[in-house]
């Protein structure tokens, strides 16, 4: 692994060999290689194990690929139809306890879809394939698009696919298919009081 990915301390290597490219081959994603990517998002947990998080997704060549493809911003665009599958990564901010039957509000469904989503970034990590989470796409169509009702939360899109050559990048892109490297934990974690400034 690269020299940019070096534990502080001794952890599994999963952790640090999962990072996130662009160059894909092009290569479409099994369904049933995804559906186990969805079994390890299905064991994360979650606030009263509510299991808020919601996958559309788009296997490379169909048409449901097209779909979540149109809504990525052109900077992922770039280079994410080469991915093998697209995912949107949606959850519902309310749900219903076994006990009532009005839903509640939950405070937790972004928190639960990020556990969830990195389980699945890591079991692809596993099984040969890479993930790359994206921000940059547009809420509205994709909401639209899907048919995604206002009680649930648009999140992010992934692109999984098998690791390409750089050479296949935009120019601009290439020089940062590299992993990166994190901030030390004395940046982000403390005993007993909050200590990083503002
Ligand atoms: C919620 C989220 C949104 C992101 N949005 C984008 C994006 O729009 N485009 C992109 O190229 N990378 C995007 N990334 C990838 C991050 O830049 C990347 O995960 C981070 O730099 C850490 O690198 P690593 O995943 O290789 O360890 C996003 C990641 C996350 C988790």
């Amino acid at each position: 692994m690269s020299p940019t990915r070096t534990a502080e301390h001794p952890i599994q290597a999963q952790f640090t060999e999962r990072w996130s490219p662009r160059a894909f081959t092009g290569e479409a994603l099994p369904l049933a290689t995804l559906q186990s990517l969805f079994e390890a998002a299905r064991w994360a947990p979650s606030a009263f194990n509510a299991q808020p998080w919601r996958f559309v997704y788009g296997l490379a060549g169909t048409p449901a690929f097209a779909t979540l493809f149109d809504t990525l911003a052109p900077a992922n665009q770039a280079w994410a139809h080469r991915a093998g599958a697209l995912v949107a990564v949606i959850s519902a901010t309310q749900f219903t306890a076994a006990c009532k039957t009005e839903p509640q509000a939950l405070g937790s469904h972004a928190f639960d879809a990020g556990a969830a989503w990195a389980l699945l970034a890591l079991q692809a990590q596993a099984l040969g394939w890479h993930t790359h989470a994206m921000g940059g796409f547009d809420r509205d169509r994709l909401r639209t698009a899907l048919g995604v009702p206002e009680t649930h939360a648009l999140q992010a899109m992934v692109a999984i696919g098998r690791l390409g050559d750089a050479a296949t990048l935009p120019e601009a892109l290439r020089a940062r298919e590299v992993p990166s490297p994190r901030r030390p934990q004395t940046e982000w974690a403390a005993e007993g009081r909050f200590s990083f400034g503002g």
